[in-house]
Formats: C-alpha cells, sequence, structure tokens
C-alpha cells in the first residue's frame, strides 16, 4: 500500500529531482530504485513495483499528468473514440519500460516476493471518466447509468489490456498481481456485479490459465458485505480488507483457504506510538486464525513518521516470532 511515497526522505530526494511522476514510472533504473527503498530500510517481506494504475488510461491514449499537490489530472472523455487506442500490441509497448523495471527487481530480489499490479477495470474507468480524483464521483455514476454501452466498451478494453499487462509483468518476474479496485464500494447489486466482479472474474481467470502458480491477490475496496459476494465469484488466493469488511468474512476466507492481507488503518500510523501497537496487536489478534499478510488497509499517508513505521513491523515481527 503505497510502500514507496512520500512519507520517506530517499524517495522524496529521488522525487525533487524529476517532476514529471509518469516518467518516473518509465525510467527503469529508477522505478527499480525506489521500489527497493521501503526494503532497504524496513526489509519488508514483499516488493511493490514502483508505477501507477493510470500508466493504463495513459497506454490506451489519453493525457494524463500527476500535478503537484492536486494527484492525477487527466484529459475528458465520454467514449472510446475519445481515445487513440488502436491495438492492444501498440499500446503496451508505450509502457514496456515497466518491464525491465521488473526484470531489474527480479535480478535483485533476492527471496522476496515481487507484487506487479493494476487498477481494478472499474477504478480505472473513474479516472478515466472523472478525470482525477473525485469527491462526489458524480460523473462516473451518471456514466454507468446513463451511458452503459460506452461504458461497457470501455470497461472490455480495459480489462483486455490489464490481463496482457499483467501476463507480461509475470513473464518479466512478478510472482504476485494485485488488482486494485480502489473504488469498488462506490457500486451495489446489478452495478457491482457488472463492473466489479465480472471485470475481476475475467481477469483472475486469465491469468490463472496463463500461469498456476503466480499468487493473485484482489482489492475490492469499501466493499461491505459484498466482499463475501466478490469472494464467492472471484477467484482469489488473497483477498485484500479494508475497515468495510462483515465480521464474519475471515471465517468464510479461512474456510475457503483465502489468504487475508490487511488491515491496519493508515490514519492509525499518524497518532502515537503507544496507539500504534495496541491498533496493530489489534489487526494481528483478528486475524490469527487466518492466512494472514499483515498490511495496511489502505496508502500511507505523507505525513506519517518513520519510527511508527518501525513500531509496527517490530510488533508484527515480535508475534510472528512469539508464535
Ligand atoms: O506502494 C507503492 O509505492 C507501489 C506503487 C503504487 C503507486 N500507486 C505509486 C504512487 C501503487 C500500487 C499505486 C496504486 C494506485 N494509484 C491506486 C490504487 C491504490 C489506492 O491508493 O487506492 C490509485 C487509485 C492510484 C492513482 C493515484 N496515484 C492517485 C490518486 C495519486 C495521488 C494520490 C495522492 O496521495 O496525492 C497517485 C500518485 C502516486 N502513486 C504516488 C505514489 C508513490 C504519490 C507520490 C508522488 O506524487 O510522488
Amino acid at each position: 500500500m503505497r510502500q514507496a511515497g512520500r512519507y520517506l526522505p530517499e524517495y522524496m530526494k529521488i522525487r525533487s529531482k524529476n517532476s514529471d511522476f509518469l516518467k518516473l514510472c518509465f525510467n527503469p533504473d529508477l522505478a527499480a530504485e525506489i521500489s527497493l527503498q521501503p526494503i532497504r530500510r524496513f526489509d519488508l517481506d514483499f516488493i511493490i513495483l514502483f508505477s501507477d494504475i493510470l500508466v493504463i488510461p495513459y497506454a490506451l491514449g489519453q493525457e494524463v499528468k500527476f500535478l503537484k499537490n492536486h494527484g492525477p489530472h487527466l484529459n475528458s472523455i465520454t467514449s472510446k473514440k475519445d481515445l487513440n487506442y488502436t491495438n492492444l500490441n501498440k499500446s503496451l509497448d508505450k509502457i514496456s519500460n515497466i518491464f525491465e523495471t521488473i526484470r531489474i527487481l527480479h535480478a535483485k530480489k533476492n527471496k522476496k516476493n515481487l507484487i506487479g499490479f493494476c487498477g481494478g477495470p472499474f477504478t480505472v474507468l473513474n479516472y478515466m471518466i472523472e478525470g482525477g480524483t473525485s469527491k462526489t464521483h458524480s460523473k462516473i455514476k451518471a456514466f454507468i447509468k446513463n451511458k452503459r454501452e460506452q461504458a461497457n466498451d470501455i470497461i472490455k478494453i480495459v480489462t483486455e489490456i490489464s490481463i496482457e499487462y499483467l501476463k507480461k509483468q509475470i513473464e518479466s518476474g512478478a510472482n504476485y498481481v494485485q488488482i486494485f479496485e480502489s473504488w469498488a464500494g462506490l457500486l451495489e447489486r446489478e452495478e457491482y456485479i457488472e463492473f466489479i466482479i465480472k471485470p475481476n472474474q475475467q481477469i483472475s481467470e486469465k491469468i490463472r490459465e496463463f500461469s498456476k502458480h503466480t499468487k493473485i491477490i484482489h482489492f475490492p475496496r469499501g466493499s461491505r458485505k459484498n466482499y463475501k459476494i466478490f469472494a464467492e465469484e472471484v477467484q482469489c488466493d488473497v483477498l485484500s480488507l479494508d475497515q468495510t469488511y462483515p465480521k464474519e468474512l475471515p471465517r468464510y476466507l479461512r474456510e475457503k483457504g483465502i489468504t487475508v492481507q490487511g488491515n491496519l488503518d493508515p490514519q492509525e500510523l499518524l497518532k502515537d506510538a503507544d496507539r500504534v501497537e495496541e491498533k496493530t496487536k489489534e489487526v494481528l489478534e483478528k486475524f490469527k486464525s487466518n492466512n494472514h499478510i499483515f498490511n495496511l488497509s489502505h496508502g500511507i499517508l505523507p505525513k506519517t513518521k518513520i519510527s511508527n513505521i518501525e513500531k509496527v513491523i517490530k510488533v508484527v515481527r515480535d508475534y510472528e516470532t512469539s508464535r
């Protein structure tokens, strides 16, 4: 969950010399270096590729910029015709430097796991239609309601390219892939089935067909009661949970042999060290009967103190050795 980021001085040092965020994602040496920074500092078990989910709209011909203090900005589109999209391979060529980053990381990863990733198709569509981060999500909600055909056309393209994109990441050396469906929580009922379940199902099936050994992590953030439907319908090795999951879910996941990932609230890391320790232990206890990958429930916030992250890691490691 944003292991590399603004809370790390060594990241900020590289970032201050590289004002174009996307260019940084497409610079294999620097992107590999940034991916390894949190590993050197904290000796984490998993390396996550430094890149962004918005490289897919970029590959499809949309303009994508990361503006200072404003997050991402994309030019507005209302149908697939507004994209400069001709074919899959041409689009993937535009972002092929990312595969080189993965090859570098693969060569340097020692025994660590290497996570490749993409955005969930609906989440990517959300940014494509909203043109950036939105509080109300009014455009995407209206779009899937009133322009369902156009929405499905774009989702289909995003799903197809995401599958090929993940396959190439696996070929280059990723042994886990995570699908960040960060805005799954916006949808209910038929819309959730159509725009969240179906595309994620397709991605999982194709990846499983392509590679039996790659582990698939799904993160349908904010899914609340729909987490269960998601776990029933979509093949996942690991399900990443935020705070909204229903109480009975861990038991169901245990029975199904799905590993839990999560779910310390990143807000907690802004508080004092004792509170951080208490909340970390709470997470460990909650999932002690599950196969569990300890993680945050969302990205690390820029103001997070390094000492609090060290605290979390120490508590988790101590807990591990005491069992
Ligand atoms: O953990 C890692 O560092 C891996 C790389 C990674 C980034 N983004 C780098 C990044 C990953 C896995 C992502 C995923 C991502 N990107 C998601 C899904 C997860 C989530 O947060 O819900 C989404 C929605 C995005 C889109 C995105 N990228 C936004 C909305 C922003 C701005 C957010 C903000 O806090 O301002 C980004 C920028 C971004 N991507 C940063 C990093 C390290 C911020 C750093 C910077 O500006 O230098």
